[in-house]
């Protein structure tokens, strides 16, 4: 029975396929070393919470209409790519309502029972927390439909032609589901948020300003050029933003007595491999397989993907979203093609045919 649960839930194979190296500085996923960091870095308050002013906004007359009220706010989809602080969102929207912030993620509700558990030791008011919820088992799904909903579940008991199902009133609470993937969600689940808030990358400017604060935090002296350079290579996100201070204060701490100035930010990014825009070695090696290996394109993913030794899934989950958003690749109906500003941050002369050159 467990195991055929068990088997409806798989991880999407663009998630299995490789990846970039773990260690690269440019990934903006939570590594091993972090989730202690993560947790002292995070703003408390939407007041502390820099940027994504519209998201800020919204929450704010979600929570307070709710408060005024005196009710449970709305369910909150919460919805961008990693590294954007959807987890701290969901932390302050506890804190703001003052409740209680139960945390679990879509990968740990493989069976419904293990939500049964969770919602039935909810108290009225809490914040239920799901993490990448797009990645939910179906049966636990289901579940959550009617507890979102009526704040009630049935729960199975026994098994096979004896099995009885006992409805459970859940207290009211509010389910606050974090996804990178939106577009993974089915339907009826995304029909139950009554609110999705849109985290959308950040600006140099608003990504200066997390560096300068987590600076303060960790006590390190820094510069403002230093902070506007870590902050234009962190690729609109903060999570990378705090990593690449990290590794800039190491180097300052070897080599400036901890003090940072554009120097040390300049020398310590180019030994970590990040280069002016925010690009790692195999970002690179993609970048150079299209430009020099086939003139600037219009090539296949597979082709690069041969090129650099990675798998196609890699290069197109992992390189190309950031090289189409920094604007040095484009998508055709033939492959892959490289913009003017991917042959000049090459240091080559664009061709008159490249993209963009007029
Ligand atoms: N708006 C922000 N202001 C300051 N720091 C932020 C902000 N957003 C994210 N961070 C920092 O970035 C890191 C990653 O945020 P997190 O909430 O874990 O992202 P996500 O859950 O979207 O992957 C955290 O350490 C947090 O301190
Ligand atoms: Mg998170």
């Amino acid at each position: 029975m467990s195991d055929i649960e068990r088997t409806e839930f798989q991880l999407p194979s663009e998630l299995l396929a490789g990846g970039r190296a773990p260690d690269s500085a440019v990934d903006p996923g939570v590594q091993p070393d972090e989730t202690d960091i993560d947790q002292t870095l995070r703003p408390k308050s939407l007041d502390d919470f820099i940027g994504q002013p519209k998201v800020r906004q919204q929450l704010d007359l979600v929570l307070a209409g709710a408060r005024r009220r005196s009710v449970t706010p709305d369910h909150i989809l919460l919805s961008g790519p990693p590294g954007l602080g959807k987890t701290t969102m969901a932390m302050i929207i506890a804190q703001e309502l003052g409740s209680s912030l139960r945390m679990t993620s879509g990968p740990a509700l493989e069976r419904a029972g293990d939500l049964a558990a969770m919602l039935s030791n909810l108290m009225e008011g809490d914040v239920l927390f799901i993490d990448e919820i797009h990645r939910i088992a179906r049966p636990a799904e289901e579940m959550l439909y009617m507890a979102m909903e009526d704040f009630r579940i049935d729960v199975i008991v026994g098994k096979g032609p004896g099995a009885t199902s006992i409805p459970l009133e859940i207290p009211p609470f509010t389910l606050v589901g974090a996804t990178t993937r939106a577009g993974m969600l089915t339907g009826p689940l995304r029909d139950r948020f009554g609110f999705t808030a849109q985290m959308e990358f950040y600006d140099t400017d608003d990504l200066t300003r997390v560096v300068n604060r987590t600076a303060s935090i960790l006590g390190v002296e820094i510069r403002q050029d230093a902070a506007v350079e870590i902050a234009s290579r962190s690729r609109g996100t903060p999570r990378i933003a705090n990593r690449l201070l990290r590794r800039v204060r190491d180097y300052a701490d070897v080599h400036a007595e901890g003090r940072v100035s554009l120097e040390e930010a300049q020398g310590a990014l180019e030994v970590f491999d990040v280069d002016e825009l925010g690009l790692d070695r195999l970002d690179r090696a993609v970048l150079s397989a299209l430009v020099k290996g086939h003139g600037g394109g219009p090539v296949g993913v597979s082709t690069l993907a041969i090129a650099v030794g990675e798998e196609p899934g890699t290069v197109e989950e992992v390189c190309e979203p950031y090289l189409v958003r920094a604007g040095l690749v484009s998508r055709s109906a033939r492959g892959r093609v490289a913009t003017a500003a991917a042959w000049r941050h090459l240091g080559l002369e664009p061709p008159e045919t490249a993209a963009g050159l007029h």
